[in-house]
């Protein structure tokens, strides 16, 4: 794994300190447009290759109607993300004890008319993801677009977060939330910093 170092743009204090008091945090112009241009050349050149989300194991599920594609060593500008993710994870590691290991993270499309349910991502603690991030990386985003991420904080308050360009979203994986449907093309990164491999 390469050195690489949590972007100068990131205020890790006040990250710390959000997740701790809300459980949710924003980053927002979270990397320069260059970089931001070349991962949404990645990620646009890559759409043909994104699969069905409500498919999982041939089974159909209503909860989510977006497009996903993993993100494998071969995706090179998507990885510097991770790794940057993975990066952050040592300081909530020290922060709180989250014991994060491991970064997992898929491309997301959402079409107009798309959404994803209320959900949370760790029911009941149990698939070893401690903590969501989600990137959002289309090139502009009208604030009557739809596509909010939808969350109830840690506290029980419910946040309509835009998908801003170039804005990390980032929240304790077993809060409540859901994407509501988008009235544009909306693409993202969905991260999940994880205690643990595979126990999903
Ligand atoms: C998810 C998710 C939120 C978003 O992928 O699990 O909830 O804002 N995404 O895209
Ligand atoms: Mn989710």
């Amino acid at each position: 794994m390469e050195a690489s170092l949590v972007p100068k743009s990131w205020n890790v204090e006040q990250i710390l300190d959000d997740l701790d008091q809300h459980g949710f945090t924003i980053i927002d112009h979270a990397y320069s447009l260059e970089y931001v241009h070349q991962l949404v050349k990645e990620c646009t050149s890559h759409l043909n290759e994104f699969r069905d989300a409500a498919i999982q194991n041939g089974v159909v599920s209503n909860i989510r109607s977006d497009h996903i594609l993993w993100i494998n060593e071969n995706l090179a500008i998507a990885q510097q993300h991770i790794q940057a993710l993975f990066q952050l994870s040592q300081s909530l590691n020290r922060a709180f004890y989250l014991g994060i290991k491991d970064v997992e993270a898929h491309f997301a499309c959402y079409n107009a008319g798309e959404f994803y349910a209320l959900h949370r991502d760790n029911p009941q603690g149990k698939n070893g993801r401690m903590i969501s991030a989600v990137y959002y990386l289309h090139e502009q985003w009208q604030d009557d677009w739809g596509g909010e991420l939808h969350l109830q904080d840690k506290n029980n308050i419910w946040h309509f977060i835009e998908p801003k360009p170039n804005r990390i979203a980032m929240f304790q994986s077993d809060l409540l939330h859901e994407v509501i449907e988008a009235k544009h093309q909306r693409l993202s990164i969905t991260a999940w910093l994880r205690s643990d491999i595979g126990l999903l």
